[in-house]
């Protein structure tokens, strides 16, 4: 039995949807928690929430993707409970949709900016922390099943996650014989504010083109899907349950599978054709060298 009680989590993103739900389901097991949003009244009513029902509970208002924000947060984190044992980079948006050629800049930065650059921050400046106390420790990021297979129409949602699955599978390898044990949450649809993110962006994106009707239709299908997912209650109780085993990828939606058996059959054919390739024989003899791999 995993036991977290008297340690701290940070959660980026964590007054609303399932950041906070997260807060709460860590709250329950006896964690401090520190709630980390750009949301300013939405994370006094969390902390509120939190608080009445007696977890110990530091909210701060800041933005993933300012590293300033960050190095601000770890420290009064730090101030406050002494030592963070739990990163999750949980904050994230979804920009970066519409058809190649009509996102703007601005939007493809703002993509960029929270849900990748965020993500580097908030392990930039914990996890030397945690490598230095030396307790047992944990990175979750939360990517998406939109990491996992590209989402047509979605380039910049899509791109940012498949970079945080990427980067996490890095994280793991690289932290394998640390303290700290290193997961991506990968959900499908889940019913909270996601599709209302534009409510957060902040004005050094500003919107330079306006959605065009392809953007609207797939803002109207998403939100359809959204309010049908799961609840973040059920992901956070799922989340523990993957913690305790130990898990690198945590899905919620089993149902989702054939997503990725069919990427790894197309990528499993294309390495066969190259595999019968006139031109590669001679590399095929080549050691194999990579991360995984002991040659
Ligand atoms: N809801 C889904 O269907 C779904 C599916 C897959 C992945 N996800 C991922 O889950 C994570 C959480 O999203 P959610 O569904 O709870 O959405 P949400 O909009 O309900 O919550 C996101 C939280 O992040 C905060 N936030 C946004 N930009 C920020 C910034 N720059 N700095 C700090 N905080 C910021 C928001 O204020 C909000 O409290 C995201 O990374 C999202 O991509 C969601």
């Amino acid at each position: 039995m995993l036991d977290l009680s008297g340690k701290t989590a940070v959660i980026s993103g964590g007054a609303d949807g399932i950041g906070f739900s997260l807060a709460k389901t860590l709250g329950e097991q006896g964690m401090n928690v520190v709630i980390a949003d750009i949301e300013g009244p939405q994370l006094d009513k969390a902390r509120e929430s939190l608080e009445a029902a007696g977890v110990a509970t530091l909210a701060i208002e800041m933005d993933v993707a300012l590293l300033e924000d960050w190095e601000r947060t770890a420290s009064e984190a730090m101030d406050r409970f002494g030592k963070v044992h739990m990163l999750i980079n949980n904050a994230g948006v979804s920009g970066g949709i519409g058809a190649i050629g009509t996102l703007d800049d601005p939007g493809w930065r703002w993509c960029i900016d929270t849900n990748l650059m965020g993500v580097v921050y908030g392990a930039h400046v914990l996890v030397p922390h945690m490598k230095d106390h030396g307790e047992d420790a944990w990175v979750i990021n939360v990517a998406s099943m939109a990491g996992m297979g590209g989402v047509p129409l979605a380039g910049g949602y899509t791109a940012t996650k498949a970079a945080v699955v990427a980067l996490t599978e890095a994280w793991a390898m690289e932290l394998n014989s640390s303290n700290i044990q290193v997961s991506v949450l990968a959900p499908a649809f889940v019913k909270t504010r996601i599709h209302l993110s534009h409510r957060n962006r902040p004005a050094r994106y500003p919107m330079t083109t306006a959605p065009g009707p392809d953007v609207m239709q797939i803002a109207k299908t998403t939100t359809q899907a959204v309010e049908n997912g799961i609840d973040a209650d059920l992901l956070s109780a799922r989340v523990l349950e993957a913690l305790e085993a130990g898990e690198l990828y945590i899905f919620t939606h089993p149902n989702y599978k054939p997503v990725t058996d069919h990427r790894s059959a197309a990528v499993a054919s294309a390495f066969d054709h190259a595999a019968d390739s006139p031109l590669l024989q001679d590399v095929l003899k080549q050691p194999l060298n990579f991360g995984f791999s002991d040659n």
